[in-house]
């Protein structure tokens, strides 16, 4: 595959209030916009599967919600133009508590290949406490079942980067998500892309750190737990920083929002369809993004990427009521032919800045001749003597995406220096605040 899937999936939005009916309405959806070039996996989550398997012992649909089976609807979605995938466990149960396919990879992959799936996403859920310390004997087990199958089948494992599937998977999956679940708040959008920006050099091409699917155009609760206060979705300049971030980070994009919705916000479906940003993820050599840089300008917060792992589900502080982080970063994705992207992010939470970038000291890259392009069209200017890139009053949370393309001449590029955990201060009351809040909350996690 050229780069990694993009599409639509049931759950961030309907989570177990899926039927045949909801799915259809989403692909025909998809093609009405003039999506489905660009986005053209429909994938059904958790959920669809009866609460017992036949007498032969294979999944089979829930009878209530896909009356017609599952081979009915993966027809469907085909004739629509489009490609369908499908969830399922690598342990005893789902998330939900429905059959799963421990103990019947091969029959599972079997009979959904017989059903026509293209895409399968597997979970972590189900498995007993000692397997869990040790998934990936069983994940590849599942790879060798549905490498045996007729049919090609995109390997997606949703492991939450617990056991590190960037390493265990990173040969026979397609993607592996990289932490635990998204929510809709764009704090929570950061902790992900913290987390996973140090996992870049796990990425190549056909196999790719999977960000979780995006919140964009979907509401929710805090952490999916349903008795916290409903949360407003993203806004415009949030969602297209999200966008952008799962783009040049070389993340599947997978999309959540009703798109048959009759209130549909269609400035969300123009961000969505920026061409020339979901491009990138074609290019030849299929670079992930690195931070390279980071302007600050105040007292510095720690990114959350210095507390991993289960933890990534600690608050983002640039975010808190107690200030604005005060920093601009500089994302940088080396394409082919010595091309770059460089992404410009105000993660400030105030203030509309100017961002001058100097593509010599900032961003180690000299090449002559340069066409800049921005894919979000906004405002910039571009000194081709002293090769400085500004890009002007980027909103707070907002961000832009150029493309720097070498016409003729003499081009270096001298590598990214990656930004690490520890290259930042942390300013000492916030670092108590977060201890103390980090301390509070697994407190409550254990009551
Ligand atoms: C989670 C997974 C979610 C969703 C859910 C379904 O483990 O991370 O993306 O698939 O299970 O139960």
């Amino acid at each position: 595959m050229a780069h990694p899937v993009r599409g639509w999936n049931t759950w961030n939005n309907y989570q177990f209030n899926i039927t045949e009916d909801l799915i259809l309405r989403q692909a025909q959806a998809i093609v009405d916009l003039n999506l489905s070039h660009l986005y053209n996996y429909i994938v059904i989550d958790d959920c669809w599967m009866s609460p017992e398997r036949s007498l032969s012992n294979e999944l089979q649909a829930d009878s209530n919600s896909f009356p017609n089976g599952m081979k009915s609807i993966a027809d469907k979605v085909h004739d629509l133009g489009l490609k369908i995938g499908l969830y399922t466990s690598i342990g005893e149960t789902t998330c939900e508590g429905l059959p799963a396919s421990h103990g019947y990879y091969y029959l599972d992959a079997a009979t959904i290949s017989g059903w026509g799936f293209d895409f399968l996403k597997v979970d972590t859920c189900g498995l007993t406490r000692e397997q869990m310390f040790n998934p990936a004997p069983f994940y590849e087990q599942m790879g060798v079942a549905l490498k045996a199958q007729e049919r090609d089948i995109v390997y997606n494992v949703c492991n939450w980067g617990i056991w590190e599937p960037w390493i265990f998977a990173g040969d026979f999956a397609a993607s592996w998500r990289t932490t635990t679940d998204i929510f809709p708040t764009f704090w929570r959008v950061l902790q992900i892309v913290d987390y996973s920006e140090s996992l870049a050099p796990f990425s190549k091409p056909g196999h790719y750190n999977d960000l979780d699917m995006l919140e964009v155009g979907v509401s929710g609760t805090l952490f999916n737990w349903e008795w916290t206060p409903k949360i407003r979705p993203l806004t415009h300049v949030e969602s297209k920083t999200h966008l952008s971030l799962w783009a040049i980070m070389n993340s599947p994009i997978v999309l959540g929002l009703n798109l048959a919705s009759p209130d549909l916000d269609l400035k969300l479906v123009e961000i969505l369809s920026n061409e020339k940003l979901l491009n990138l993820q074609a290019d030849p050599i299929q670079r992930p993004a690195r931070r390279q840089l980071v302007k600050t300008e105040g007292p510095l917060i720690a990114p959350t990427s210095l507390f991993t792992g289960f933890l990534t589900m600690l608050p983002h502080f640039c975010f808190s009521p107690l200030g604005d982080c005060t920093y601009v970063e500089i994302w940088t994705k080396q394409l082919s032919h010595d091309a770059l992207a460089v992404m410009v992010f105000n993660r400030g939470s105030s203030k509309i800045r100017d961002v001058k970038v100097s593509l010599k000291e900032d961003l180690h890259y000299s090449c002559e001749n340069l066409i800049v392009e921005d894919v979000w069209n906004s405002d910039f200017s571009y000194d081709d003597e002293l090769y400085t890139l500004t890009a002007s009053k980027v909103a707070p949370q907002g961000s832009t995406v150029f493309i720097l393309t070498p016409s003729s001449g003499i081009c270096s590029y001298n590598g990214i220096q990656h930004i690490d955990a520890n290259n930042f201060k942390i300013d000492s009351n916030r670092l108590v605040l977060l201890l103390l809040l980090w301390f509070i909350s697994l407190r409550f996690i254990k009551s």
